[in-house]
């Protein structure tokens, strides 16, 4: 089944599991009351919290090749995971932006018991009002009609060569993925921008 906005998740094996956490975002897209206080969002989450398995984890930065000379941005990042994998893995620094103050406690809590907080930078913040222009890698696991009003900031903010990738949603026909792979049942787009694509953003 692939994943749009609109599907309901169906938890009934690990496969099918994978695959719901893609559909478990899509069904929330009414997502999470606005409080601007203490510990909650300033406004309505676009995206509803679902962590990236770790397998998954894994492949998109191997397929994104990230290296230590590399600054990746996860926008959304959730318990910082990618962020903290690509640090303790390959060396890579890393930053991430999370609407959620609750999700910035825990990925900086991550990155201190990863050894790796001197690489990583976590900040409450929207990330439809981020300066990308640094990111030589950008990771997301938002939702198609999210993924496609990021698409212009991403052409206009990267630099030609930076590498995207996106769990489980895509970026609609204005922009087909270089490559795709499935992971158990979970799909991972690779894009790199162009510079033709900064000429038209
Ligand atoms: C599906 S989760 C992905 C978490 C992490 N990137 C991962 O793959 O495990 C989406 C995250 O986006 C965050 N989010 C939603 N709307 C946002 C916005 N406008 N700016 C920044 N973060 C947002 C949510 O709080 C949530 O943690």
């Amino acid at each position: 089944m692939q994943a749009t906005d609109h599907h309901v998740p169906c938890l009934a094996s690990r496969r099918t599991a994978l695959k719901g956490c893609a559909l478990a975002i899509a069904s929330c897209v009414t997502g999470v009351p606005a409080f601007a206080q203490g510990n909650n969002p300033a406004r309505q989450l676009d995206v509803p919290y679902v962590p990236t398995p770790q397998n998954v984890v894994d492949r998109m930065l191997q397929m994104a090749r990230v290296g230590k000379n590399d600054l990746l941005y996860d926008l959304g990042c959730g318990d910082g995971r990618l962020v903290v994998t690509a640090a303790r893995k390959y060396g890579a620094r890393g930053i991430g932006i999370d609407l959620d103050p609750q999700r910035i406690k825990e990925a900086k809590a991550n990155a201190r018991k990863a050894g790796v907080s001197d690489k990583t930078e976590f900040t409450v913040g929207d990330l439809f009002a981020t300066d990308l222009s640094e990111a030589t890698v950008v990771t997301l696991y938002l939702l198609n009609s999210v993924n496609r009003k990021l698409r212009p900031q991403l052409w206009k903010q990267l630099k030609p060569g930076t590498r995207v990738v996106s769990h489980a949603f895509d970026m609609g026909d204005d922009w087909p993925p270089e490559k795709t792979e499935v992971v158990e049942g979970s799909t991972i787009y690779y894009w790199t921008i162009t510079e033709a694509q900064k000429k038209t953003a």
